[in-house]
């Protein structure tokens, strides 16, 4: 957490996220400096010691690290290139969610504009701001981040990523891709389970420990995608695709939704058509990593 509390902070955007960033550098005891565009969004972090600037311009120029975090990108480059928006000579760190390639394109235009930019995402709900549970992911200048990061350790874990001002957006939605995906096996799974009278929190304990033992398996399945070779140390894809096929079936036959086997079974069965019914799952990498036109 942060060591240097006397550093100034301009937070830009006061909606859900914005207050709770700016409400952890104030609670850090940075001298806190807030903009927002209604601007009584701010009563409550004014009222616990924060200073509310008159406008976009007069926020920017309030201190050498300024955070924005508002709806999207599109709001970003509007506010941003408002008369009197100055950014030469500030480190703007950018929080607000969306694409890689977004990211990429706001850290030339703010760089082209003198800024020193960094992107960065937030893998938390606002309450958990403050705390180490709030991830915060960077990228960008490595040397700007670590200027910056005694002071952004007042958020929550801070991490930087690497250069590539894209890589805290593409970790953000890769995140996002294993949080739902494994929220919608739980949930298929509990809609099978409960066509025989188990309720959810019977079979959550189960589910906990299936997620749990999976996960265990990511660093071995990383080094066969990395190494470009799969062989089945434990199973082969042909094995699984069999079990597949039941997964298929008993949703079927319970009248549970089917949509999801269905789509699990049909990569298999177009990598095994490829070739690789012999090699272990990881080799479906090979499934993710294309567009499918369909
Ligand atoms: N809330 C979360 O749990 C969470 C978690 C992770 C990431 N995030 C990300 O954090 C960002 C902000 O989310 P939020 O939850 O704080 O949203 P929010 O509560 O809806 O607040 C949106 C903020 O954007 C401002 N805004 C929108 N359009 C604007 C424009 N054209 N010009 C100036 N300001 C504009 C709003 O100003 P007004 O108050 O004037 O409307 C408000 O400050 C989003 O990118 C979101 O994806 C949020």
């Amino acid at each position: 957490m942060s060591d240097n509390t006397d550093t100034p902070v301009t937070v830009i955007g006061l909606g859900l996220m914005g207050q709770a960033l700016a409400g952890a550098f104030l609670k850090a005891g940075h001298p806190t400096t807030v903009w927002n565009r209604t601007a009584s969004k701010a009563d409550r972090l004014v009222a616990g010691g924060a200073r509310l600037a008159p406008t976009i311009g007069d926020a920017l120029a309030a201190g050498p690290l300024a955070i924005i975090c508002i709806t999207d990108y599109h709001a970003v480059r509007e506010l941003l290139d408002a008369d009197g928006a100055e950014l030469g000579g500030v480190t703007l760190i950018n929080l607000t969610s969306g694409t890689s390639a977004q990211a990429r394109a706001a850290a030339e235009w703010a760089e082209q504009r003198g800024a020193r930019y960094l992107d960065g995402a937030i893998m938390a709900l606002p309450a958990a701001i403050g705390t180490v549970e709030a991830v915060i992911l960077h990228s960008g200048s490595r040397s700007d981040f670590d200027a910056h990061a005694p002071t952004l350790g007042a958020l929550g874990t801070v991490t930087y990523l690497g250069p590539d001002h894209g890589l805290a957006s593409l970790y953000d939605v890769a995140g996002l891709a294993m949080m739902w995906s494994v929220l919608n096996a739980w949930l298929l799974g509990t809609a099978l389970v409960r066509t025989a009278g188990v309720d959810a929190a019977t079979f959550a304990p189960f589910a906990r420990q299936i997620a749990a033992g999976v996960a265990e398996w990511l660093p071995g399945h990383a080094e066969q995608i990395d190494a470009g070779a799969f062989p089945a140390e434990a199973s082969a894809l042909e094995t699984d695709a069999r079990a597949m096929a039941h997964l298929v079936e008993e949703s079927e036959a319970v009248g549970v939704n089917a949509e999801l086997p269905r789509l699990i079974k049909a990569m298999a069965d177009r990598s095994i058509a490829a070739g690789h019914g012999k090699e272990q799952y990881p080799v479906l990498i090979e499934e993710f990593s294309r567009q499918r036109g369909d």
